[in-house]
């Protein structure tokens, strides 16, 4: 079996009856939404919120319930892929596009578990590009301020066109090859105008499930998180 879906899957099982439930964005994240969506089938009773319309609509056709912010504070546990992980529970997230519903689910939740296979287990952050979400406004200067961070920004573009996300933004992705303390360049980038947020998740995870294609998974707890 594939090595995320092996860590997606063990991640179902710290969900339970009455909870509320985070659904991440990406191809670690699908895996866990078919496994809940299974167990939504065979009875259980959760409702959730989704960080991304491609989850929710992925969610929908497999019968799991939704419920709106306007009706909860808290969301119990949300299960999430990451780009890089650090020793530290640090996270580079957002290759998906979708880091700004990620971040506001995560910093909604009580627990936030991180599903992924070893390939993004790293010492240090930032060999992958950290997405930053821009507003579309100026966004030429924007990217010219992120670019005396020292990092080398290039706006996301799809097939010709640039990338637009759910929120209506553009994504930069800057890459900044070593990042030596993330939670000091997460406020740096946050306090430039134009920018929304960006991809670095620091001492937000509870827990990091990592699964390996010969089945083993490996489970860290962050027990500050
Ligand atoms: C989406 C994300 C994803 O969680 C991240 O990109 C990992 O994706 P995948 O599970 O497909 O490797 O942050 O915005």
């Amino acid at each position: 079996m594939d090595a995320k879906r092996i860590a997606a899957e063990q991640a179902v099982n710290y969900i339970h009856d009455g909870m509320i439930v985070g659904l991440g964005t990406g191809s670690t994240a699908y895996w866990a939404i078919q496994k809940l969506g299974s167990r939504v089938q065979e009875g259980l009773r959760i409702k959730a919120i989704a960080t991304s319309v491609q989850s929710e609509d992925l969610a929908k056709t497999l019968g799991i319930p939704f419920i709106p912010f306007s009706e909860i504070n808290e969301i119990d546990i949300t299960i999430d892929g990451a780009d890089e992980v650090d020793p530290n529970f640090n996270l580079i997230k957002g290759g998906g596009g979708a880091l700004l519903r990620e971040k506001i689910v995560a910093a909604a939740s009580k627990q936030l578990i991180i599903v992924v296979d070893k390939s993004k287990l790293v010492n240090r952050l930032g060999a992958f590009p950290l997405p930053i979400e821009i507003v579309t406004f100026g966004y030429d200067l924007t990217i010219r301020k992120l670019q005396l961070l020292k990092c080398e920004p290039k706006l996301r573009m799809i097939k010709n066109k640039i990338f637009v996300t759910d929120n209506g933004n553009y994504i930069v992705d800057c890459l900044f090859h070593e990042i030596e303390n993330p939670e000091e360049l997460h406020n740096k980038l946050n306090l430039i105008p134009g920018v929304v947020d960006n991809g670095l998740f620091v001492n937000m995870t509870r827990r990091v499930i990592v699964g390996s294609l010969n089945g083993d998974i490996q489970e860290h707890e962050n027990k500050n998180g």
